[in-house]
């Protein structure tokens, strides 16, 4: 049975802390952009935020996990009560540079488990027309790494006319709609933030956990 005490949401006095990432290592990257003015709004809605550049982040496997960039990864992973994913879209995809920073990032380590029942906003940037690509795929990964993925979303289609030189979003339907996806992601933040324990308790694991623990007392017995 579900706890419902569980369900109050404490009342948590620091401000909610965001991780943004995102899938590009252009220089005059829109995708960073895009993030960057994220951010802006997350501050200004009380958040505490943080980057990551994955300027330098091995391949997956290619690296020991021990590596610099790996840890300052997963620690800021850890850190983190909501991300923001901003990638590009490739050849009808999100990057590989968005994916392998996801798959450096364990579901769990011990107890610790750096994206579950977090909440997570998706955006992407395109070249091209309108495309929800990116986007889509990286819901089916919010979800892999059992993640709160917030139902709106942004994607920036032309993204090289939406930025101005000091890479500043243009006021747009687009500025909009990334204002009304990071007021979403704050408050899925603030309601779930303190209780993400609770939303990822599953019933099969549990009994999994049990059934293993029994099965220790026993031989223990023997
Ligand atoms: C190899 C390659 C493939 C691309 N594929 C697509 C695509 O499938 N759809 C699209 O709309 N734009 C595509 N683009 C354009 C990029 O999405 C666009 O340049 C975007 O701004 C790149 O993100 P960034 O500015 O953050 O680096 C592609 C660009 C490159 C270099």
């Amino acid at each position: 049975m579900p706890d419902l005490a569980a369900l109050q949401p404490p009342r948590l006095a620091h401000r909610p802390r965001i991780l943004l990432l995102h899938g590009s290592l252009r220089e005059r990257s829109y995708s960073r952009f895009l993030m960057q003015e994220a951010a802006r709004l997350l501050e200004t809605f009380g958040a505490e935020t943080r980057f990551f550049d994955p300027s330098g982040l091995p391949l997956p496997d290619d690296a020991d996990p021990g590596h610099p960039k790996v840890q300052e990864l997963r620690n800021l992973s850890i850190w983190s009560e909501g991300q923001v994913w901003s990638s590009p879209e490739r050849h009808g995809a999100m990057t590989g540079i968005m994916k392998a920073q996801i798959d450096w990032i364990p579901l769990e380590v011990g107890a610790v488990r750096p994206t579950q029942g977090k909440t997570l906003a998706v955006m992407q940037v395109s070249g091209g027309s309108q495309s929800f690509n990116a986007v889509n795929q990286m819901r089916v990964l919010g979800r892999w790494m059992r993640m709160l993925t917030i139902p709106n979303q942004s994607s920036v289609a032309k993204a090289y006319e939406q930025f101005d030189e000091a890479g500043r979003m243009q006021p747009s339907p687009y500025y909009d709609r990334l204002v009304d996806v990071m007021e979403e992601l704050m408050k899925f933040t603030l309601l779930t933030r303190g209780v993400s324990d609770y939303l990822t308790s599953r019933y099969s694991e549990r009994k999994e956990a049990a059934e293993k623990a029994a099965a220790r007392v026993a031989q223990g017995a023997m």
